[in-house]
């Protein structure tokens, strides 16, 4: 029989898995985009640089997105699960830096959700960069908010 940590139910392994899988093909595209894609215009001309991004757009637009919803989604129900009681002397570090984590996470989440279904393009920062430095950040929240006290 299976068995789980304390605190942990089944379900909420399933809906860390969703989140680390959306998390990937989110945060994935933009390694990509940011290491590589941004590259193409050193070997192709404009129009070929065009038509070739947009050849591997077409398919981002229709998965990314709503990997990027699916990760918020999914974190949003994780912290309401894990976040716990503010203790008399505040919240703990812990607190603090999923906190942290949640805010730019929706930041990212508000900011694609406006792109994708209005068209508003982008929310506040314009720079390709901007949501990769971003999910970097919170990368590192999400490990560091474990292991520091
Ligand atoms: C409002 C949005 C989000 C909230 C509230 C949220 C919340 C959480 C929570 C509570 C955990 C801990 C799960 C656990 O260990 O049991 C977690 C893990 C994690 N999240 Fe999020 N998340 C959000 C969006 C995102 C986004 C957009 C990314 C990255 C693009 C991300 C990356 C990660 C990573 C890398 C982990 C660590 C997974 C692991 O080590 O197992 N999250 N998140």
């Amino acid at each position: 029989m299976l068995k789980f940590s304390k605190g942990f139910t089944i379900f909420y392994a399933m809906i860390h898995t969703i989140h680390i899988f959306a998390v990937f093909i989110y945060g994935g595209f933009l390694f990509v985009d940011n290491l590589f894609l941004s590259k193409m215009t050193q070997t192709l001309n404009e129009d070929e640089h065009k038509k070739a991004r947009e050849a591997i757009m077409m398919h981002v637009r229709k998965v990314v997105p709503y990997a990027l919803l699916v990760a918020v989604a999914s974190g949003l129900y994780m912290i309401t699960q894990i976040f716990g009681e503010i203790g008399e002397d505040g919240m703990s570090s812990f607190q603090i830096m999923l906190s942290i984590k949640a805010f730019l996470a929706s930041w990212l989440g508000i900011r694609g959700f406006n792109q994708k279904f209005f068209g508003i393009n982008p929310w506040v920062f314009t720079s390709h960069v901007f949501p990769f430095s971003l999910v970097i950040i919170i990368i590192l929240l999400s490990q560091f908010m474990y292991i520091i006290n």
